[in-house]
């Protein structure tokens, strides 16, 4: 385990202006955003819509890590010369990073609930993408709230998966991106979401230190404190924001670097305004930089851009959102 070099790429992850892009959708969910612009998934799609994301000129202006899928830390770049996509980010200053998790599987016993798997075997794959050039990974664990869940249960055993992950990762130098997700999904109120959100908060971190995870060596990722998807009642970006901030400094301990959140199926504008808000009302008197991981809300209007072939139009739309997203690590819209 290397110290130096788990603080440093945490806090460069994390670094004010910059977040980070999640384009790490398994092939089936990476299938299926293509299919929604009627392109059909294979190998070379997928690495040529990849390639779109990744070559957007200026993208190391506001993006500082980019979390791959295992086919697509393989892959390269689609012109003639074929550049490693490890080799690309890193000439850019880009930090590769890697999601480990196989998934998220139902919880026997649990009806309605997720155990996120992929434990087994860990150690080695980890060494062999350490190898490979990544220097972050990302878990994502999956909390439903619903009809009485979350279970202390699903929270705990969920709490245990991401420590023990954690752990595993920084044995291997390997930054783990701590991602404890409270779904959107249903008909709670943002009150509902920030009792679960504060209880799942609670548990990762007395699970981090009781696996002697080292602290500042971590990215949080979290999601917003935010009403249900179906709710009638929706709380306005202000409300989000103080909720959010509350929750989040009743939870995570100083030493941690940065908070990078999910978007979770908001709107790519909404993850925006919030972002914006909490940075811009609270900046001075939060320990942490707050920052972004945004899959959709990054990649939404790329992907409707590109359409399977309009590069250009793709890579536009992309550092549109980007760039909109470094200011509001800022407070700066
Ligand atoms: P969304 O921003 O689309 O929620 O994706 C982020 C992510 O990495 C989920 O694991």
């Amino acid at each position: 385990m290397n110290e130096q070099l788990l603080t440093t790429t945490a806090s460069d992850m994390v670094k004010k202006g910059k977040g980070i892009l999640a384009a790490d959708e398994s092939t089936p969910t990476a299938g299926s955003r293509l299919k929604s612009i009627g392109v059909e998934s294979t190998f070379e799609t997928r690495n040529e819509y990849r390639d779109m994301l990744f070559t957007a000129k200026r993208i190391e202006d506001f993006i500082s890590g980019v979390i791959m899928f295992d086919e697509t830390l393989r892959q390269s770049t689609t012109c003639s010369n074929k550049i490693p996509f490890v080799k690309l980010l890193n000439d850019k200053g880009i930090i590769p990073g890697i999601k480990v998790d196989t998934g998220a599987k139902n919880l026997s016993a649990f009806e309605g609930e997720k155990i996120t798997e992929g434990l087994d075997g860990l150690r080695d794959r980890l060494k062999e993408y350490f190898n490979i050039g990544a220097r972050f990974a990302k878990w994502r664990a999956v909390i439903t709230i619903g009809q009485g869940i979350p279970s202390d249960l699903c929270i705990s055993a969920n709490a245990h998966a991401l420590a023990r992950y954690a752990s595993l990762c920084q044995e291997a130098s390997i930054v783990p991106i701590v991602e404890p997700e409270v779904l959107m999904n249903g008909s709670h109120t943002i009150e509902e979401c920030y009792e679960v959100t504060d209880k799942t908060l609670k548990i990762v971190f007395e699970q981090l230190k009781h696996f002697n995870v080292l602290l500042e060596g971590i990215v949080l990722k979290p999601n917003m404190v935010i009403s249900g998807l179906d709710c009638n009642e929706q709380a306005d970006v202000e409300t989000v924001s103080e909720m959010t901030v509350k929750c989040l400094k009743s939870n995570v301990p100083e030493a941690v670097p940065g908070i990078a959140f999910l978007s979770g199926g908001q709107t790519s504008d909404l993850a925006t305004e919030h972002l914006n808000c909490m940075n811009k009302n609270h900046m001075e008197s939060m320990p942490w930089n707050l920052t972004f991981s945004y899959g959709r809300a990054l990649q939404a209007d790329a992907l409707k851009g590109w359409g399977g072939n309009n590069r250009e139009l793709g890579q536009e739309n992309l550092i549109k959102r980007a760039k909109e997203n470094s200011l509001a690590t800022e407070g700066n819209i």
